[in-house]
């Protein structure tokens, strides 16, 4: 077998995906159609003409809008079951899955409705094939502190179903000090938080994610390498980066995948992993995200093998878990 097959076989945790993010044009339709919505795409091809991104707000603006089809219990749970059968075939065996729950409480959809359908779809998924998945409530950074924690409060009688806390969204102008308080009160529940940092923002930023915001993952992080003494710390300490490459060409981060700064993140000696982020809208799964990576770079099997490794010691997994997978 040659090492990209070994690498799309080997077990691996996908610890950067957004749910929202998975949704697929063809599931779109069909769920405006069962919801009786007026969809504002002719077609499923127009729909996919639209993702033609410039930077991260342009996508988020088609990924919001989109997101109006999830009504129903029924509807997050078809949701969950797509994303994790197509996980399980890029050999994903446990996912740490982030959802936005403001971008459906905003449109009066009850946080009860949002998880209950996800975790339905997580337990149909797991009896299908085994697959592990838990759920990461990431707060949306363009709103205030006080929707935030508003959100926080929202949440509390389904906070068995939460395995930390995240935040997304724009990040320009939203730096993670916004959500110093909301962090410190999560943190307080037992719970562990991620925070996306330097996938536009600048480095000042995964400094205010690691100091004030206390997080056990980076999420992006890529623009660490601007900051010698950034990339030091990240070294280590082994603070995981959850490096999704494909997402970061198609919003424009690198030009193309040649230019990525995952060799020399590597190089450094950084706890890099790959995931797909919102694999609907930027070109593909796990599995694509290999492929892409692997005609650009050329990785040995040994490099594979780490950043596999480092996706299960990254994850919320228990350390029981982790020396089985490991
Ligand atoms: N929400 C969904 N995808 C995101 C991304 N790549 N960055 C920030 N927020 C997001
Ligand atoms: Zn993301």
């Amino acid at each position: 077998m040659d090492i990209l097959q070994r690498a799309l076989s080997c077990p691996k945790a996908e610890l950067h995906l957004h749910i929202e993010g998975s949704l697929e044009p063809e599931l779109a339709f069909a769920l405006a159609q069962r919801n009786r919505i007026d969809f504002p795409f002719a077609s499923v091809e127009a729909l996919r003409a639209a993702y033609d991104f410039s930077n991260l707000q342009s996508f988020l603006d088609l990924y919001y809008a989109c997101a109006d089809v999830l009504r129903s219990e029924e509807d997050f749970h078809d949701l969950m079951l797509a994303y994790l059968r197509r996980a399980a075939a890029d050999g994903v065996s446990h996912a740490e899955i982030m959802f936005d729950p403001q971008t459906h409480t905003a449109r009066g959809i009850a946080m009860g409705t949002v998880i209950k359908g996800l975790c339905a779809g997580i337990d149909a998924a797991r009896a299908e094939s085994g697959i592990s998945a838990t759920l990461i409530l990431s707060f949306l950074r363009h709103l205030s502190e006080e929707e935030a924690f508003a959100t926080l409060r929202e949440a509390e009688p389904y906070l068995q179903h939460v395995a930390a806390f995240g935040l997304d969204s724009s990040e320009m102008g939203h730096p993670p000090s916004k959500f110093e308080r909301v962090f410190a009160a999560c943190r307080a529940l037992g719970k562990p938080v991620v925070a996306h940092a330097g996938e536009e923002g600048p480095p000042a930023y995964i400094y205010e994610a690691l100091d004030l915001l206390k997080v056990s993952r980076i999420d992006h992080g890529v623009r660490c390498t601007e900051d010698a003494a950034l990339v030091a710390r990240l070294a280590q300490e082994q603070m995981p980066l959850t490096v999704c490459p494909l997402s970061n060409v198609r919003l424009c981060v690198f030009k193309e995948m040649r230019q990525h700064s995952l060799p020399a993140m590597l190089a450094a000696d950084l706890c890099v992993t790959i995931n797909s982020d919102d694999p609907a809208y930027f070109g593909g799964y796990l599995g694509n995200n290999i492929r892409a990576v692997q005609e650009a770079f050329n990785f040995d099997a040994a490099t594979w093998a780490r950043i596999f490794r480092n996706s299960f010691q990254a994850s919320f997994i228990s350390a029981a878990d982790k020396a089985a997978w490991c």
